[in-house]
């Protein structure tokens, strides 16, 4: 059977860690021949371990073939200590009374901290995926702060927008969500991503041809994918965490066993294509195999998807600035 292979989840004692744990460990990420041992971080606070405890004590109760250890810690560089993926779900929410640049600053503390222990202590080839929001913003500091280790190891999740936009388009169309392929979000994990089905197809068939509607475009499908999170706040009384767990499965799981030449949505640290700075990491179309992602290159941008991509890229840049003086 194979070595176990180290799983780092962040925020462990949170909700969407309650909703992705378990699936971890019972190979929906890395198949369910591949063993793990998650190593589990949660701030130091005592509250907070024992509400990990608490998961733990769950996990065990699985029992799960998959799950060959546990190590519970507050410790980045025990979280992270020889760790082959890290989902970086932790992060510091928008308290009452804190200004965006507050948020920002919060947060460049946590993922200055976490880079600088991934740089130091996991493996050479560790997969991170930032979920914690600002997730582009978030994973371009872990980068940033993490110099000995490869840029394109650091991906952020857009892959909820991805699937909350593929979802919209089988109702639209009243097609199955599974048959859709060419599909994908560019830009910022916010509502000013750019979900764009130009180039998508259900069974060979243009989904544009399909839908021939740009006012929908424009005026129902992207605002409701846009603010989507919020609606479900709104509807559940607490944020999409069952459905922002599944995303990160999902973009694992592409990115370690391959999506079989269909394209996927990460955010992924710029080379320059599409006009889009270096570094900036940004929701590209991607497909996945052996391993590693491909930017899908050369699709033709017109004027109504540059404004959007000029949009969501300005508000990275934004976010970049503001963080500037930190890194
Ligand atoms: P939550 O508040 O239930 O859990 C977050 C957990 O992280 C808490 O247990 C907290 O103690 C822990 N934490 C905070 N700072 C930490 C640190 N420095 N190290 C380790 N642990 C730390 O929040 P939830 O619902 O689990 O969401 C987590 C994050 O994911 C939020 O930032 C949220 O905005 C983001 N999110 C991102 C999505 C995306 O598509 N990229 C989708 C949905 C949520």
């Amino acid at each position: 059977s194979k070595k176990p292979v180290r799983v780092a989840v962040t925020g462990a004692a949170g909700q969407i860690g309650y909703a992705l744990l378990f699936r971890i460990a019972s190979g929906e990420m890395l198949g369910k021949d591949q063993p793990v041992i998650l190593q589990l971080l949660e701030i130091p606070d005592e509250k907070a371990q024992k509400a990990l405890k608490g998961v733990i004590m769950e996990l065990e109760d699985c029992a799960f073939p998959l799950l060959a250890g546990v190590i519970p810690t507050g410790d980045p560089l025990v979280a992270f200590k020889d760790a082959d993926y890290a989902l970086l779900v932790g992060a510091r929410p928008r308290g009452p009374g804190m200004e965006r640049a507050d948020l920002l600053a919060a947060n460049a503390q946590i993922f200055t901290a976490q880079g600088k222990a991934l740089d130091q202590v996991a493996s050479r080839n560790v997969k991170v995926l930032v979920v914690g929001n600002p997730a582009n913003t978030n994973a371009y500091i872990a980068m940033k702060s993490a110099p000995s280790l490869p840029r394109k190891n650091f991906t952020a999740m857009l892959r909820l927008d991805h699937n909350r936009a593929a979802s919209q388009i089988a109702a639209k169309t009243g097609k199955a969500v599974g048959d859709i392929e060419k599909l994908t979000v560019w830009g910022n994990h916010s509502p000013t991503m750019y979900a764009d089905y130009r180039f998508a197809t259900i069974d060979g068939k243009s989904v544009k041809d399909m839908i021939n509607d740009q006012v929908w475009n424009a005026d129902t499908f992207l605002p409701t994918v846009g603010k989507r999170g919020a609606a479900i706040i709104e509807a559940r009384g607490l944020s999409s965490a069952a459905s922002a767990a599944n995303a990160a499965i999902d973009h694992m799981r592409d990115w370690a066993l391959g999506s079989n030449g269909k394209w996927v949505t990460m955010g992924i640290p710029s080379d320059g294509q599409y006009g889009i700075p270096k570094d900036v990491i940004f929701g590209f179309p991607v497909t996945t195999e052996n391993g590693e992602y491909k930017l899908v290159e050369g699709l033709e941008i017109d004027e109504f998807s540059q404004e959007r991509i000029n949009k969501t890229l300005k508000e990275l840049q934004d976010e970049q600035a503001g963080v500037a003086h930190l890194l």
